[in-house]
């Protein structure tokens, strides 16, 4: 048999081999091409070209109807503010006035006598980013809320500024009178929770992450209680949710118990 004779169409063996070749090739492209891209559940392809151009692996624009919106406020906040990073000391005197009506809260050094977070010496980005999140709604509480609204963005820049120049609680360390815990120093790495210092200071920062050494035992206890049931939910990215919903409540425990352990040179200098 000559190869002329085996290639061509009159040869019915070498017809149904092509004819079936090509029709395995146009069932899978239709399965490839358009069943599977629309079975998926989470892409809703706006054209039938949309679906053809995604399972060939081009980029697709999505149309706007296709973002989910949550029913609740999230944070915008972003820290690449001029004024946040080098406040000029007009910007300090500012808020050192402003500030004048959260000292009976706060305290008049930032440091609370009522049970309210301390504020002296926290990062700039933390303040700011909570003031705008109390003032936009992503952040809940009866309290700030109202401070929060007649703010201006000036206001919270200046505030920021203020309580970030004012000395913190003295950092001497509270090692030996409680042990700092295992979740606070390591983490817990099988449940995906970094070390606190990681984010929060100590060991390394991360921008809006707030100061944690000498807030009281049961305003972090609460914070973290909040955001595990997600009550409170302002952190950028979940951020804090995914690490406190990891968390045992032994563990909430102990960290708010190793933090507000600093809290004890506060009584020590009499200004509880
Ligand atoms: C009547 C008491 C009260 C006054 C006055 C008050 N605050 Fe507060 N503030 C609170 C309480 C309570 C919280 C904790 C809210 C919570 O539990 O979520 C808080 C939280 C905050 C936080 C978030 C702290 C953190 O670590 O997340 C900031 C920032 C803050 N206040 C700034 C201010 C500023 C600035 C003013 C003045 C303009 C002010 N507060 C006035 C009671 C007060
Ligand atoms: C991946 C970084 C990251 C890690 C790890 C992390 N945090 Fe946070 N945490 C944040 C950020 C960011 C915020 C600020 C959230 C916001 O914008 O409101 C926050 C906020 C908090 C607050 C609220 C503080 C306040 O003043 O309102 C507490 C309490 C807290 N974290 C405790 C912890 C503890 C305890 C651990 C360790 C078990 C931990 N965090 C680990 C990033 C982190």
């Amino acid at each position: 048999m000559s190869g002329e004779r085996l290639y061509t169409l009159a040869n019915r063996w070498f017809s149904t081999s092509v004819a079936l070749t090509v029709i395995v090739f146009l069932l899978s492209a239709i399965i490839g091409f358009l069943i599977m891209p629309y079975a998926d559940e989470d892409n809703r392809f706006a054209s039938l070209w949309d679906a053809i151009c995604s399972a060939a692996g081009f980029p697709v624009e999505r149309s706007a109807t296709n973002v989910v919106n949550p029913d609740f406020r999230t944070s915008k906040v972003t820290f690449d503010v001029a004024g946040l990073k080098s406040p000029e000391a007009v910007s300090i005197g500012r808020g050192a006035t402003l500030a004048q009506q959260c000292a009976i809260c706060h305290g008049p050094e930032g440091i609370s006598r009522a049970g309210s977070p301390n504020l002296a010496g926290q990062y700039a980005a933390a303040t700011y980013k909570q003031l705008h999140d109390f003032k936009s709604g992503a952040r809940v509480n009866a309290t700030m809320t109202p401070f929060a609204e007649k703010m201006s963005e000036q206001d919270m820049l200046d505030l920021a500024a203020y309580y970030a120049y004012l000395p913190k609680i003295p950092a001497t360390s509270p090692v030996g009178k409680i042990p700092i815990p295992q979740i606070v120093a390591s983490g817990a790495p099988m449940r995906g929770i970094a070390p606190c210092g990681s984010c929060h200071g100590g060991i390394e920062r991360k921008e809006g992450s707030p100061w944690l050494n000498g807030q009281s035992a049961a305003y972090i206890e609460a914070q973290l209680n909040a955001f595990s049931t997600g009550s409170r939910r302002n952190d950028t990215s979940q951020q804090m949710r995914n690490v406190a919903r990891g968390m045992t409540p032994e563990e909430i425990k102990a960290a708010a118990g190793y933090y507000g352990s600093f809290q004890n040179f506060q009584h020590a200098r009499g200004m509880d």
